[in-house]
């Protein structure tokens, strides 16, 4: 090679980060879905990936330069002196955007696991005292040391499996301190590892032990919330989004409304935990507050199908917590897709329901559970999650002017991407032109 490899950032992504200086033209796609085109994917758009057989893309200074098949970027006379990379007959897609994630959280949850399979269900655990207040307990006895660490871990294994920008959710810290201490985290980490990172505070995740049970104490904790979270939050720029979990033992759909329009006085937008365990009417409160996103959905009826279909409300499916769960209800995906509205899929990857990092997981999930092609599953896991964090303009799409944020996987054909179920078959992730993930 004409430019060497050199590490670019700190640890622990050091031994396998490599820097691609100046151009680089990677070459022998089997398949190269560019997802290109305008705007979210609705309907029968949903299953067009754009593909190029032998492709090839163009990259310069981590922005992609042009893209078609491998003749036509071989002849383009920048091609001459760029760095090549064959990827020798591989898939080559957009990086996966994973939506929804609760990344940082202090342990895992696997005591609560065993009781769940042994009959107790989510919400029985939660009563008493388990659940999101079990981790709320363990996050707040952590160091931000000990965070961090097993964040980065987590990152490096997101990356590992494709994933190229990931949204975080603060919600079990549920005090001014811990809060503030996961937000802080997820700048942090933006900032030191090569994965792009897009934080929500979910300080509405549930009332905190300390309010719980108390006159009012609801209602005193959405004012400290609003009151003496959001002004720090909004002045530092810690979040783009304010979430609700509009939920039974959660929050109500009037109080989401007020948790999200006073996020919004904050500068950050709405986004909701909709319609998970039961219907509260949260997606038509999404829809009417022109949310960015409303997620999970497994117990929406007709009427807010019809609501989300006619919105830019992204309709974002999280298919890992039904299966951790071992709940039969999915959300009904095929008559969200067919009545019009923008799906997307995301991992939800935190310690309660959905303990995955992998969106080929998430994609093999969209396919037997909710019923989605293995071409809707990959718009939905690129370009619709793009839109579901208002990134569509950089990322999504392997697209002239976009950020080259690319996936190789070892199959020959992008259906086998969800068909291989529970193994990684990444076999390169590259961010912003420089490869963060190369499979030994
Ligand atoms: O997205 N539903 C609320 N929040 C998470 C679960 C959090 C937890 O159980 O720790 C979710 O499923
Ligand atoms: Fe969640």
């Amino acid at each position: 090679m004409r430019i060497g490899w050199s590490a670019c950032y700190l640890s622990p992504f050091r031994h396998n980060t490599k820097t691609l200086a100046d151009s680089l033209l990677i070459t022998g796609a089997s398949q190269l879905l560019t997802l290109r085109g305008s705007g979210p994917r609705r309907g029968d758009s949903l299953s067009n990936l754009g593909v190029i057989k032998d492709g090839a893309v163009l990259v310069r200074d981590g922005v992609i330069e042009d893209v078609g098949t491998r003749a036509e970027m071989e002849a383009l006379p920048e091609a001459r002196s760029a760095e090549k990379l064959d990827v020798g007959g591989r898939v080559v897609l957009p990086g996966f955007v994973d939506s929804h994630t609760h990344l940082i959280h202090a342990a895992s949850r696997a005591e609560e696991y065993e009781l769940k399979i042994e009959g107790a269900s989510y919400e029985e655990i939660a009563r008493k005292g388990g659940g999101i207040l079990n981790s709320v307990k363990k996050l707040r006895a952590a160091t931000s040391t000990a965070l961090k660490e097993r964040a980065l871990a987590a990152l490096k294994q997101f990356a590992a499996h494709g994933t190229t920008t990931l949204e975080a959710k603060s919600g079990y810290g549920l005090d001014v301190s811990s809060e503030l201490k996961i937000l802080g985290l997820h700048k942090e980490l933006s900032a030191t590892q090569p994965l792009e990172i897009v934080s929500t505070f979910l300080g509405a995740h549930v009332v905190p032990a300390e309010y719980r049970g108390k006159a009012g104490g609801a209602e005193r904790y959405i004012k400290l919330l609003s009151e003496s979270l959001m002004p720090r939050i909004g002045e530092a720029r810690l979040a783009e989004f304010c979430d609700v979990f509009c939920d039974r033992g959660a929050f109500t759909r009037e109080q989401a409304k007020r948790v999200l329009q006073a996020g919004r006085q904050w500068g950050m937008a709405p986004r909701i935990h909709a319609e998970q365990l039961s219907r509260t009417g949260a997606a038509q409160l999404a829809v009417q507050l022109k949310a960015t996103s409303c997620d999970h959905l497994e117990q929406v009826n007709k009427s807010d199908i019809q609501a989300l279909a006619k919105s830019e409300t992204v309709a974002t499916l999280l298919p890992g917590c039904d299966f951790h769960l071992g709940l039969k209800h999915y959300a009904p995906a095929r008559a969200l897709i067919e009545a019009g509205a923008i799906v997307s899929l995301a991992t939800d990857y935190n310690p309660g329901t959905s303990p995955t990092l992998s969106m080929p997981m998430i994609l093999s999930l969209a396919c037997t559970q909710l019923r989605m092609t293995p071409a809707e599953a990959i718009a939905a896991g690129t370009i619709n999650a793009a839109y579901a964090l208002r990134r569509e303009k950089s990322i999504g799409s392997l697209e002239v002017g976009k950020q080259a944020d690319i996936a190789v996987f070892e199959v020959a054909d992008y259906r086998e991407i969800p068909y291989y179920f529970g193994w990684n078959h990444c076999w390169m992730t590259v961010k912003r032109g420089r490869v963060i993930h190369a499979a030994e």
